[in-house]
Parts: structure tokens; C-alpha cells; sequence
């Protein structure tokens, strides 16, 4: 069985649709939460994720898409919550709302946005023994929230982060996720090009700030 993983794509429907045309065969779409805020395209991104996903959990930028104000000290984020907010009707904004903090897959991994156990806490690749006691039970945790692809483990248990979709950290502008074979245990971390030009463009049109459009080209 194989599990195609995506996170944090927010809101950028360029790299959404990049990353849909090119997954290989899988049996299940994992989305890891953040499908919305900083890009310009939040209503395409739900209806792509609520069209194409099998199994989703709230990240805490579709969790904050009613309160905004809320992402204080983070200009780029409150703006693209606000635009969000303004763009999504409300049966979609509600449909955010509604989504699970966590679930399963295959009943044996844990599904998650950030931390399993600190609400928006990080888990970057020097972080993960972080988690050690958190995913007991469980043959491994998906998560997202940094925008840094990565793939460990701890306690002996599958930790697998596949980047962002939309807003990449780590280094390279393409977008990223990836692919687990259940069976095998192993972990396909993949990326592909997309038309960041056109997202970028997009910003400047929908009047976000201008940082939102330039970080897409920086991959930080
Ligand atoms: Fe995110």
C-alpha cells in the first residue's frame, strides 16, 4: 500500500496541481494540514484537497482562518488569513473548521499538523527525539508544520515530514512531498517544479505583501 503525503500547500494552486500531476501510483492522499493562508488561491486549494484527499487534519492556518488577528507578530500570515477569509465562502470556511487535529492511517500511523502533544509546536529534523514517547503504539507519525522535508525515526518508530507544498524552508524553491510503502517501510521524499512565477504575480495583483511572493523563489 502506498501513501502519498502532503502538507502546508497554503493556498498556492500552481504547486497543488504540480505536485497531483506528478504523484506516481498510491492508494491513499494524506493532506497534513495548512491548506490555506500567505498565497493568493485559498479557494481552489480546498476544493482540490476536499476533491482529491482521503484523509485531512487541520493545521492551525485553516484552524485560524475565523480569527486572524490571532497570528499577531507574523505580517505575511495574518495577511493571507484575512485574504482566505474574504475568498472562501462560508460552507468552506466551516468545512476548515470541522477538521480533525488528528486521525489515522492503516490504523498504525498517527496523522498530525505540528507536535502531537504541544499544540503548533515544531518538530524539525534536530527536534524529533521531541517526540520520543508521544507515538508509542503506533508503527510511525505524519507531520508537517515546518515546511522542512525530512524523514527519522525515533524509538525505533517512522518519522516523516514531507515538506511543503506551497511554501518551501529548506532550502530549494520546489515543491515537495512524498510517498510511503507501507509494506516496505520506505520513504519516497520527492519535489517537483512548478510555475512559481505565476504565484508570485498573483501576490503582487492581490495587493499580499510583497515578502510572500519573494519567499517562494527563496525556498526559506
Ligand atoms: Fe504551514
Amino acid at each position: 500500500m502506498r501513501i502519498g503525503l502532503l502538507a502546508d500547500i497554503h493556498a498556492n494552486q500552481p504547486a497543488l496541481e504540480a505536485v497531483l500531476a506528478d504523484l506516481p501510483d498510491i492508494d491513499q492522499l494524506v493532506c497534513l494540514g495548512d491548506i490555506v493562508g500567505y498565497n493568493p488561491m485559498p479557494a481552489a486549494c480546498v476544493e482540490l484537497v476536499r476533491d482529491r484527499a482521503d484523509v485531512v487534519v487541520q493545521g492551525n492556518h485553516d484552524r485560524l482562518i475565523e480569527r486572524p488577528l490571532r497570528m499577531t507578530g507574523n505580517k505575511m500570515a495574518r495577511a493571507g488569513l484575512e485574504y482566505a477569509q474574504s475568498q472562501l465562502s462560508a460552507e468552506q470556511r466551516q468545512w476548515l473548521q470541522t477538521l480533525p487535529r488528528t486521525a489515522h492511517v492503516d490504523g498504525s500511523y498517527l496523522v498530525v499538523h505540528d507536535h502531537p502533544t504541544k499544540q503548533d509546536g515544531y518538530v524539525f529534523p534536530e527536534d524529533v527525539e521531541s517526540l520520543s514517547g508521544t507515538i508509542d503504539g503506533y508503527a510511525g507519525v505524519f507531520l508537517g508544520h515546518t515546511h522542512v522535508q525530512d524523514v527519522s525515526r525515533v524509538d525505533g518508530r517512522l518519522v516523516v515530514n514531507p515538506g511543503s507544498v506551497g511554501q518551501p524552508r529548506d532550502g530549494s524553491p520546489t515543491a515537495a512531498y512524498a510517498v510511503l510503502n507501507i509494506e516496505t517501510g520506505e520513504v519516497d521524499l520527492r519535489r517537483t517544479h512548478y510555475d512559481v512565477d505565476r504565484v508570485h504575480h498573483e501576490v503582487v495583483v492581490t495587493g499580499l505583501p510583497t515578502e510572500t511572493g519573494e519567499r517562494l523563489f527563496e525556498g526559506q
